[in-house]
């Protein structure tokens, strides 16, 4: 794992808003793997304002509410419409994201699965962290092999989001989500985390044991994890100067 310490959320977020464009622009027909919630706003933004080119890009989103309809304000779909995807000249048939009122939720989740093989793969995933140690929305005992299916939130991440719905009892109970194993079959990794509220997740992901109690900590068998924080969410680091230091002095051939 690589451990990116910035001054504030805004410097983290340039430094992997330039990662992602070198992959785009190394491969314009590249396979992102896409997140939602407030963590990577700023990150789609910048994207937007670099003016990529996105008409090969494929998107696969990492997840979505059961039961909420596609055009609901808080619905995944209706989130990366508005931040990002009616920014850009992405081709909308390019565009996946799990439907949270398929007919047949088993085979919607292998076909989601299947698609993802077809565009070869994803190329680059985009990570938030939840405080609970969540990625995707796997959620604490998800089994680390898993691949896209149905999951019951947790009540701390239903209170976590219940600033998007007004009140918690709002939040829906079930969401789809691509599995872990599926996460863990992207090349490469980029994961953002910022605030206080994320230090201990962000602690036990790096430093702590791999455990399916911290879904995000299966990220240290991952060849191509890099993990951007602001002070606030670096504060429960043992080893932040290390990895401050590690990064201030890296050569410049590995500076992508
Ligand atoms: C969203 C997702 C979740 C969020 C996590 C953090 O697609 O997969 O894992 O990344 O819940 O959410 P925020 O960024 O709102 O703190």
């Amino acid at each position: 794992m690589e451990i990116i310490i910035q001054a504030s959320a805004q410097a983290a977020t340039e430094i992997a808003s330039r990662t992602i464009a070198h992959v785009l622009r190394r491969k314009p027909h590249a396979v992102l793997g896409l997140a939602t919630g407030s963590t990577p706003v700023q990150l789609y933004k910048l994207l937007i304002d670099m003016n990529l080119d996105w008409r090969q890009v494929s998107s696969f989103n990492l997840d979505e509410y059961v039961g909420l309809p596609k055009a609901h304000p808080q619905s995944y779909h209706s989130f990366m419409w508005a931040n990002l995807f009616k920014h850009i000249n992405i081709d909308p048939q390019n565009v996946h994201i799990p439907d949270g009122n398929a007919p047949d939720m088993a085979s919607h989740c292998l076909a989601y699965e299947q698609k993802i093989r077809q565009a070869g793969g994803i190329d680059l995933q985009v990570l938030g962290i939840g405080t609970d140690g969540h990625i995707g929305f796997n959620e604490p005992s998800s089994s680390l092999g898993s691949r896209t299916r149905i999951k019951t939130l947790t009540r701390q991440t239903r209170q976590d989001n219940a600033r998007f719905f007004g009140n918690e009892d709002q939040v829906p109970s079930h969401v789809i989500t691509m599995g872990i194993g599926t996460i863990m079959d992207a090349r490469q990794h980029v994961l953002l985390a910022f605030g206080p509220h994320k230090a201990r997740a962000v602690a036990q992901t790096v430093e702590g044991p791999i455990t399916a109690m911290v879904p995000a900590s299966i990220l240290q068998m991952h060849p191509d994890t890099r993990v951007y924080l602001d002070p606030e969410a670096a504060e429960q680091l043992q080893r932040s100067d290390y990895y401050r230091w590690v990064f201030e002095h890296k050569p410049l051939w590995q500076r992508v």
